[in-house]
Order: structure tokens, then C-alpha cells, then sequence
């Protein structure tokens, strides 16, 4: 789906650049090799990188609540 029709980004394009740490409409653009034009994707751009964040936020959290499991079931079996 595309989210910037004047620079043909697409909600990979967000998602990929949320993955490698943008936080802003801006720096999505800039990852791509452009700048925004008319400023009407951004709202839609601020949503997406909002939903990206939260995601990978949890899966750490759950990441790291698994790792803290594993390392309880090891202590428990290693007593
Ligand atoms: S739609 Fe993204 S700058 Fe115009």
C-alpha cells in the first residue's frame, strides 16, 4: 500500500525503516533517498511508525519475560 504518493513510499517502506530505528516521517524519507513534498502522508506515516514501535517494543518484552522464564526453569532444575 502506498503511504507517499509523491515519493512511491509504501507501508514496507515504513516498517523497514522503523525496523532500522527511524523514529520520524523524516528520517523514513531520508532512508529512501528523498524528501517530503507535500506533507500529507505524515499523519499516516506517524501511525504506522506508532504501531511499528509498539510492536517490537512488546516482542522484546515478551522476548525478554521468555528469557527470564528460561533462566528460572534453569535455576529450578539445576537445584
Ligand atoms: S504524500 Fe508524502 S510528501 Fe506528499
Amino acid at each position: 500500500m502506498f503511504v507517499c504518493s509523491c515519493n512511491m513510499l509504501t507501508d514496507r517502506d515504513v516498517a523497514e525503516a522503523a525496523e532500522e530505528g527511524a523514529t520520524r516521517p523524516g528520517e523514513i524519507h531520508a532512508r529512501r533517498g528523498c524528501r517530503p513534498k507535500c506533507g500529507n502522508c505524515v499523519p499516516g506515516m506517524m501511525c504506522l511508525l506508532r504501531r511499528a514501535i509498539q510492536a517490537r517494543a512488546q516482542a522484546t518484552l515478551r522476548d525478554t519475560a521468555i528469557l527470564d522464564v528460561t533462566i528460572l526453569d534453569e535455576g529450578v532444575a539445576a537445584a
